[in-house]
């Protein structure tokens, strides 16, 4: 394999790129926003169900999605940070994304449970299923990230061979992500736009979020996948290693 550090062309491209996403990203979350202001009644919580569900798209966006994307990119992004504040920002920032996606699942199962006059049932769509798998292999790659990369006196040999694995399910994780998010925007848009054939307003916005969050999906695994823009060890992460048994380099 090339180890030798990316050409200043291609980190150009990189960081153009990661702009983009960046704004992408930001974009979804004021489009989702605007969507439940707009046509959706706002958000509210338990008193009111309906609307209560208004925070599960919205916190999912930027959870599941816009954290979960940017946590990815941690250290492609912060390439001459070192690496060890760069681990601890890659777990807190999954760490907040977990928080955003529990409340956003409790805003959703309290809108089916507390449902006047009855209750919704839960877990029967294929959203939800591919939703819930997400939110599943995403906890687990957690706890074992955390094993593995924070926890003293792990091998340095069996993280360097558990860390393909970490990537592949790290970056699985993410594309069922985008793929639950887009299930759950047709879902909705078939459950409550009046006339979706006939492309009113609110149409127009589900599918331009929609749109974009392929587009979020594609550049950040592009970004996260190109072997140029991996990010290389600093000569400090490496004097690290020599002087020190007990700091590993992954
Ligand atoms: C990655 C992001 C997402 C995940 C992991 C996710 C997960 C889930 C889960 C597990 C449920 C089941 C709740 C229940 O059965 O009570 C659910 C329900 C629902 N979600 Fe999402 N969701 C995501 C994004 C979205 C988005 C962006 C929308 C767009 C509006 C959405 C719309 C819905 C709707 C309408 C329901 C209720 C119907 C159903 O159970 O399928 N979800 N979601
Ligand atoms: C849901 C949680 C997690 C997901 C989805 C995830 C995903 C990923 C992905 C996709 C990469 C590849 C990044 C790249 O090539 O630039 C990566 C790298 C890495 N992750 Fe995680 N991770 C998670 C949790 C953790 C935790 C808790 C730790 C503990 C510190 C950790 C430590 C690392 C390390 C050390 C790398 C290697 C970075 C490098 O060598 O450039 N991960 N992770």
């Amino acid at each position: 394999m090339d180890n030798s550090p990316p050409p200043p062309s291609a980190l150009n491209n990189f960081r153009i790129l990661y702009l983009v996403t960046q704004l992408v990203g930001i974009t979804i979350i004021i489009l989702v926003s605007c969507w439940i202001g707009i046509h959706l009644n706002g958000l509210g919580w338990s008193a009111r169900p309906s609307v209560q569900f208004n925070w599960h798209p919205l916190l999912m966006s930027v959870g599941m999605i816009f954290l979960y994307g940017n946590s990815i990119l941690i250290y492609r992004g912060f390439r001459y940070a070192r690496k060890k504040p760069l681990k601890i920002t890659h777990a807190t920032i999954h760490g907040a994304a977990f928080i955003f996606t529990v409340v956003a699942l409790v805003a959703v199962f309290d809108s089916h449970n507390l449902a006047k006059p009855n209750p919704i049932p839960n877990m029967y769509t294929l959203h939800s299923w591919v939703g819930l798998s997400a939110v599943i292999l995403f906890s687990l790659q957690y706890v074992f990230g955390f094993a593995a990369y924070l926890f003293p006196g792990v091998r340095e040999q069996l993280r360097a061979s558990y860390m393909p694995v970490h990537v592949f399910f790290g970056v699985a994780g993410f594309v069922m992500a985008i793929a639950a998010a887009l299930l759950g925007l047709l879902e909705k848009a078939i459950f409550s736009v009046k006339d979706y054939s006939a492309l009113p307003p609110q149409a127009v916005l589900i599918n331009t979020i929609g749109m974009l969050y392929i587009v979020y999906g594609g550049l950040v695994v592009f970004l996260v996948t190109e072997r140029q823009y991996k990010r290389h060890p600093l000569p400090e992460d490496v004097m690290l290693l020599t002087h020190s048994a007990s700091v590993g380099s992954s």
